[in-house]
């Protein structure tokens, strides 16, 4: 008789062999239902390498970049590479051309302060694809950054045609989308050459991912949700996804206008739309069945004409004068909004509570910002206009996350998938035995 028999064998390739299973186990349990590959991962020494980056970023007059926030994101991503002695080929859309050549919307002054950043220089060619890019490309030394032509002058670019994608792709021998702002379009630049070489994501779209990834799948609890705005449309999804959550939803801006009028409030002149009141009612349905509360504004500031310090007063919901407009949250509401958050373990904020451009009816916006800030919760802001306002109020380095996406963001938080992101290869597949 074998005297081995039934004994259990702790070979270490058991344990090796467990990994994938343990890893899923660990991921999935903990929430973390993505986990891509990312740019450490793979062998980048001396490779070239095809960058997306989302410098879609604004310009003033003379064609300056105005706010190199997006820029700044991404050199944890191009440094790395830069350091470890690849050679960068950068694509970026600007604005939003059309697939035709934009003379405003061209790269060079996205170039100029990347090449600041970097300090080094950044060649900057006025092609996309094709001849004048490979010439550029040999040119080139071993270690430098190319920066291509924006990509949607290329029509084929938001078509995601797979013609255009493998042209991208010839050029390098690695994919590293590090444009999380980008990630909810299906392009050729985001998804397309994923089909052509071996995709990871960037340091940024990585970071991007995991908190995210949290906020969404395993949110700490009390969770609160700042949504504002102006269009309920876009914040749809996102309240759905959270109303089986035991969380409070604030709404403001003029989104908030929508479901006041709704609920039967005459809201005078204020900005809101009309055509959303059914989708408006449904919600305020579903969530008084929901384990969420939806927090709707108490009373708001108003003015008759909106503009820059124009006479404003302050009313009950219900009581708005005939031909005036809610331009922002009124004092009750602040405070009833404060108490929440001062309450939360988790905060998710994506739009302005008020006309946050016209002064003085940034103020509910400001004040929101210092409460989250104030908070002692993990905060999660998506979305330019808070970031500037955070900024403004030097409060950026108060907040937990800071998002680079703003559309990116919601579609997250609305439990899609991003085709950027599912475009990347899987940790686990690609640990899992063949
Ligand atoms: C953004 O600014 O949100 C991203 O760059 C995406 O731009 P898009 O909405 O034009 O695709």
């Amino acid at each position: 008789m074998d005297g081995r028999k039934g004994t259990v064998n702790f070979s270490p390739l058991y344990f090796f062999k467990l990994i994938p299973v343990l890893s899923y186990l660990i991921i999935y349990r903990g929430g973390y239902a993505l986990d891509k590959l990312n740019v450490k991962d793979l062998p980048v020494k001396g490779k070239r390498v095809l960058v997306r980056v989302d410098f879609n970023v604004p310009l003033d007059e003379e064609g300056n970049v105005l706010d190199d926030t997006k820029i700044r994101a991404s050199l944890p991503t191009l440094d790395y590479l830069l350091h470890n002695n690849a050679t960068l080929i950068l694509v970026s859309h600007l604005g939003r051309p059309k697939g035709r050549v934009v003379e405003k919307l061209r790269m060079d002054p996205v170039g100029r302060r990347l090449s600041q950043l970097l300090g080094r220089e950044v060649v900057k060619c006025d092609a996309i694809t094709g001849p004048a890019v490979r010439e550029a490309l040999e040119k080139l030394p071993p270690g430098a950054v190319l920066l291509l032509e924006n990509v949607r002058f290329d029509p084929r670019e938001e078509k995601n045609d797979p013609a255009f994608a493998a042209e991208l792709a010839e050029m390098a021998d690695l994919f590293v989308n590090d444009a999380f702002g980008t990630a909810h379009r299906a392009h050729a630049s985001t998804t397309g050459v994923a089909a052509y070489l071996p995709a990871v994501a960037g340091l940024l779209m990585d970071k991007e991912i995991r908190y995210l990834n949290k906020s969404r799948e395993n949110p700490l609890c009390p969770l609160v949700i700042i949504l504002g705005g102006k269009k309920v449309a876009d914040k749809i999804g996102v309240i759905h996804h959270f109303l089986p959550y035991d969380c409070s939803i604030l709404l403001g801006g003029g989104m908030a206008n929508t479901f006041l009028k709704a609920l039967g409030h005459d809201m005078g002149k204020s900005l809101l739309e009309d055509d959303k009141l059914e989708v408006a009612r449904e919600i305020l349905e579903e969530a008084s069945r929901s384990k969420a509360s939806l927090l709707l504004p108490e009373d708001v500031v108003v003015v008759e004409e909106l503009r820059q310090d124009s006479p404003y007063q302050v009313k009950k919901v219900g009581e708005i004068p005939p031909g005036w407009s809610a331009v922002d949250i009124g004092p009750r509401t602040l405070q009833r909004f404060q108490e929440v958050i001062a309450t939360a373990r988790m905060i998710l904020w994506n739009g302005p509570l008020g006309a946050y451009e016209y002064p003085p009816f940034h103020r509910g916006t400001e004040m929101v910002a210092r409460a989250v800030a104030a908070a002692d919760a993990e905060s999660i802001i998506g979305g330019g206009d808070i970031v500037a306002a955070l900024e403004k109020l030097d409060l950026s380095g108060q907040v937990t996350h800071i998002s680079t996406g703003g559309g990116a963001v919601l579609d997250f938080w609305e439990g899609k998938d991003l085709p950027g992101l599912a475009a990347l290869q899987d940790r686990i597949e690609s640990q899992s035995p063949a």
